[in-house]
């Protein structure tokens, strides 16, 4: 009877041991990324390559137990969002399973985390409450990082080079080693007619495709393993049109780099960094940043919902609601004017000066054939903004008092198209309400042309044109439902 028994403890030991890979799916990836560079382009902090999973395994377990909150810098990015604890729905060894998967991952080299040091961990808290990233490093600081390169050394030549000379052929003036492992402006000693050389060791996480930029005052190449990159000649100037991008396959380990330098008067600069191809974050190998690419942060609807986005919106007076429907059109609602003032297809809002300088200036619509419909008060003086409701799809009713009477202002998505539902209720005169300051040239009854994208339909409403300026006339209990189509 010896088989069964040892085939149903194989089976048992099968059942309790863990698929990190599988846990991490279930529980991080949503947040951290399949490929662990954070979920939705970066804006979650990555795990591949972070320092706060490397070294002491007991900094990351105490986050998988508890949570982080608070700034936190990954990677040379502030984060200030908000990580929920995951101890409470994750066993001692799930935990273990799935910090060992992400410690040896995506380029990660650490050793496994065992089942007993997540209990143990866990036994020895004292707090239940969330981490703040600065509580967790008096604990468990961070390790050094490596230098950037490896190894660094540059040499210094003096000449007038307008073109990159064949440096080999040239003696240099001196030769040091550089600690910073940067490359570097410091590294020259003079201010004008002089080349440089750098040379090290560039440590690749893992294997695949790498990306090199590169930009000089005035000139300049990489070299990765012999093989050169990217280069830039002539005589110029920085962060203009000059700057270059090398590709190049490797493996993981360490390849040779060398850059090559020349300045030939005046302004005097480099920027050099890398970056897996399909990361989205440049690491700077010289101690001139390479300045950030212009990142879109594009707020979206669901595929069932509309979303809002209460906030500045460039082209609309102060107060503007954005409603970006699933259907790809889009409106920013005026509450001073007390009216829709902008719509557009295509992409809703880039809100990344917002949420990278918190706040400073106007987003404008992300997407395309935006008109302008009216810039002034669609209503006359005295009306109030009495604010909006949302139905279950997100389409938004604004509503408006004008003394006894509502006027309901409702918007829901079509085929390329808004259709629009004007309400007014209570006693009082009939109502103009101004569709467009500026726009209209009528057409054919019922109709109205709005730009050569966009037409306008009504029910049998009654439309009125004076001067550059269209308008609804309204009486109370007929609602008019208008359709602004694009083509
Ligand atoms: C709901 C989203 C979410 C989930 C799920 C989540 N995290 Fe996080 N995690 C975050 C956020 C957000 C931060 C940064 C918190 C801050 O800004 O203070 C973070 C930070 C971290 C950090 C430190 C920073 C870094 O990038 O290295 C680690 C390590 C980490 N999480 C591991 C995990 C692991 C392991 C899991 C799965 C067990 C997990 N997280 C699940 C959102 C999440």
């Amino acid at each position: 009877m010896l088989r069964p028994l040892l085939s149903s403890l194989l089976l048992t030991g099968a059942a309790f041991s863990q698929d990190g890979g599988q846990l991490f799916t279930l529980y991080c990836s949503a947040c951290h990324g399949a490929d662990g560079l954070g979920a939705t382009g970066g804006q979650f902090p990555p795990l591949a390559g972070s320092p706060w999973i490397q070294g002491d395994p007991a900094r990351a377990v105490k986050i998988a137990l508890l949570g982080l909150h608070g700034k936190v810098e990954v990677e040379g990015r502030t984060y200030d969002l908000e990580m929920p604890p995951q101890g409470g729905v994750l066993a001692d060894d799930q935990i273990a399973a799935i910090l060992t998967y992400v410690r040896s991952s995506w380029g990660n080299h650490e050793t496994p985390v065992a089942a007993d040091f997540v209990k143990t961990t866990r036994a020895g808290l004292t707090r239940t409450a969330q981490w703040t990233p600065e509580e967790l490093l008096k604990e468990h600081p961070l390790p050094k990082p490596p230098p950037p390169i490896a190894n660094l050394t540059s040499r210094v030549y003096h000449g007038k080079w307008t073109d990159l000379p064949d440096f080999n052929q040239l003696k240099p003036e001196n030769m040091e080693e550089e600690q910073s492992g940067l490359v570097s402006m410091k590294h020259s000693d003079v201010q004008d007619y002089f080349g440089l050389v750098w040379e090290g060791e560039l440590t690749a996480p893992e294997a695949g495709a790498y990306v090199f930029h590169l930009d000089a005052d005035d000139g300049a190449r990489v070299i990765v393993d012999g093989k050169s990159l990217a280069e830039i000649h002539g005589l110029g100037p920085m962060n203009g049109s000059r700057p270059k991008e090398g590709k190049a396959d490797l493996t993981a380990g360490v390849h040779k780099l060398r850059v090559e330098f020349y300045e030939y008067t005046d302004n005097q600069g480099i920027q050099l960094a890398w970056k897996k191809a399909s990361s989205p974050f440049w690491q700077n190998l010289s101690d001139n940043p390479v300045p950030p690419p212009k990142e879109k942060m594009l707020i979206a609807p669901s595929a069932t919902r509309a979303v809002v986005y209460r906030n500045f919106i460039a082209g609309v007076s102060p107060r503007a609601i954005g409603i970006g429907f699933p259907s790809g059109v889009n409106l920013a609602y005026s509450a001073d004017h007390l009216g829709t003032e902008l719509i557009w297809t295509g992409d809703f809002i880039d809100a990344s000066r917002h949420w990278t300088d918190r706040g400073q200036g106007n987003e404008p619509p992300a997407g395309d054939h935006v008109v302008k419909l009216s810039n002034s008060a669609v209503l006359p003086d005295g009306a109030t903004f009495r604010g909006y409701k949302l139905d279950p799809a997100g389409n938004p009713t604004f509503s408006v008092q004008l003394g006894t009477r509502l006027l309901l202002d409702s918007w829901k998505p079509g085929d390329r198209s808004l259709v629009r539902t004007l309400n007014l209720s209570g006693s009082g005169e009939a109502l103009d309400v101004l569709l467009t300051d500026s726009l209209a040239v009528q057409g054919s009854a019922g109709t109205v042309q709005l730009g050569d994208q966009l037409t306008l339909k009504t029910d049998h409403a009654t439309l009125l044109t004076k001067g550059s300026s269209t308008y609804v006339h309204l009486t109370s209990g007929q609602p008019a439902t208008l359709t602004y189509q694009w083509r």
